[in-house]
């Protein structure tokens, strides 16, 4: 069980001529919630929440998400505060280790990155004999759960020191094998990390440098890389983070969860909507579409164009991440040079229209993460298809520090929600021959 909460009262249920009280408490930040873990033995009813739109599957210490005021939480520390004031690594120990580091613990933590930064030579088969063409998320999920068999020492008990070393490698080989996809995927040799350069400057000379052409990090480049990995550092339970709890709550090991993560987060709906922004903005374009066409088209039903980058199940004001990376955003594009890049522009256009919009105002859609992180991404050279790459590297602390979290929760059991089934009841087998 976890850190504040509070029972306040109880919520009564009348049901069949019974009434049930079910206690009600509060988080921390007066979230009032109806615990109902005994209603099926008290009623033998279930509760029915596809999406799980109502329901809460755990209480957790790490992050809170005020969707109706745009707040978002990392161990009580504002998004605007951390992104402003700290590194990508500092905010993964403070997801991951409980507080913000201290030059010892930041050097000691960035030591293990650095020593863990290399993947193993074996691995390299893999890349040389994966298909060119395969998306960079095909290629980290299957590196990332081949990782538990080239360090097998990790199991569900391990000792501390062997998790934060599971942990650090994790978090540091996921830059290597990201880079190294994208390598692969434009035929050039790979680069190995370098123990002289910091965590995003490592990343991008792996991206960037090449034996034949001279390649120096540019420190604004690198800060805002920093900024756009701790702005999706962690965001409670999103869809992604709960298959990474759901996971490891049957006993899989770190690198399952994980994997499972990665393939959850793919999907265009989550973290796949950074990859579609970009690619409905440039379908915009080269159709000669207007701002007008486009925002009516995203709202009838049958058309093929949404608004992609828009919208959110618990932001129904502006995701304050998309704040902040729009701001980054215009700012490395001025720094770069481009000022005007024509994308910026139409998705500057387009968020201006259809907040005025009627249909947008009624349904709470506002910019989310994904919606400028992409048109940044693309200014630094990453190719579209890395993009919810990029994404899972900067989950991957949450992911991480959910995993724990939820490992060392004594009220959590294996993940295992009921259903109403609504088949068909009295079915005989007959003989092949009489079948319809
Ligand atoms: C992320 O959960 C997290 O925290 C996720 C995330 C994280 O950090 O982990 O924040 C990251 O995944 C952000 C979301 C990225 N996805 C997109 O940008 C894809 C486009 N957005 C959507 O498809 C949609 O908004 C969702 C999936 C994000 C949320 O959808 P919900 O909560 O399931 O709501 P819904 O689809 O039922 O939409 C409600 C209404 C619908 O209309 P009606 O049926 O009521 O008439 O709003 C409409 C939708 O059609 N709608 C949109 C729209 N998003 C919702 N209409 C046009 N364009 C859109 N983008």
């Amino acid at each position: 069980m976890n850190g504040q909460r509070k029972t306040l009262n109880s919520a009564e249920l009348r049901y069949n001529g019974h009434t049930i009280q079910f206690p009600v408490f509060e988080g921390s930040m007066g979230e009032k919630t109806m615990d109902i873990r005994a209603l099926r033995k008290e009623t033998g009813i279930l509760t029915y929440d596809p999406g799980l739109i109502n329901t809460g599957i755990c209480t957790s210490d790490l992050t809170y998400v005020d969707g109706e005021k745009g707040v978002l939480l990392h161990r009580g520390y504002s998004i605007e505060d951390l992104a402003a004031n700290c590194r990508f690594l500092e905010v993964a120990y403070l997801l991951i280790f409980g507080k913000l580091p201290n030059p010892v613990e930041q050097k000691s933590f960035s030591e293990l990155m650095n020593l863990h930064s290399m993947i193993h030579e074996d691995m390299q088969h893999f890349f040389r004999n994966y298909p060119e063409k395969a998306h960079p998320m095909a290629v980290l999920s299957a590196m990332v759960v081949s990782l538990s068999s080239f360090y097998p020492e990790l199991d569900r008990e391990s000792a501390t020191e062997r998790i934060d070393n599971t942990v650090t490698r994790l978090l540091s080989k996921i830059r290597t094998i990201a880079a190294f996809s994208y390598k692969k995927s434009v035929g050039e040799p790979f680069v190995y990390p370098s123990y002289k350069l910091r965590y995003c400057a490592n990343f991008l000379n792996m991206m960037f440098s090449s034996p034949v052409r001279d390649y120096t990090v540019d420190p604004v480049v690198e800060r805002a890389l920093n900024l756009f990995l701790v702005l999706h550092a962690d965001h409670e339970q999103n869809c992604s983070t709960t298959v990474v709890r759901t996971v490891g709550s049957s006993g899989a090991n770190l690198y399952a969860s994980i994997t499972a993560g990665i393939c959850a987060l793919w999907g265009p709906l989550h973290g796949g909507a950074n990859q579609a922004v970009i690619e409905m903005l440039e379908e915009v374009l080269s159709q000669g579409m207007s701002v007008r066409d486009v925002i009516e088209s995203a709202k009838r039903k049958e058309s093929k164009i949404r608004l992609m980058g828009f919208g959110h199940r618990v932001y129904k004001t502006y995701d304050p991440r998309a704040k902040i990376a729009k701001e980054a955003c215009k700012n490395l594009l001025e720094h770069l040079g481009h000022p005007d890049d024509p994308l910026l522009e139409l998705a500057m256009a387009l968020e201006e229209a259809a907040l005025k919009d009627p249909y947008f105002q009624e349904k709470h859609l506002y910019p989310n993460v994904d919606y400028y992180t992409g048109i940044a991404y693309r200014a630094m050279g990453i190719p579209t298809n890395m993009f919810t790459l990029l994404f899972a590297m900067g989950r991957l602390p949450g992911w991480i520090a959910q995993w724990l979290e939820n490992s060392r929760d004594g009220e959590q059991k294996l993940m295992r929600p009921r259903q109403v089934y609504t088949g068909e009841v009295a079915n005989r087998v007959l003989p092949i021959g009489e079948r319809a």
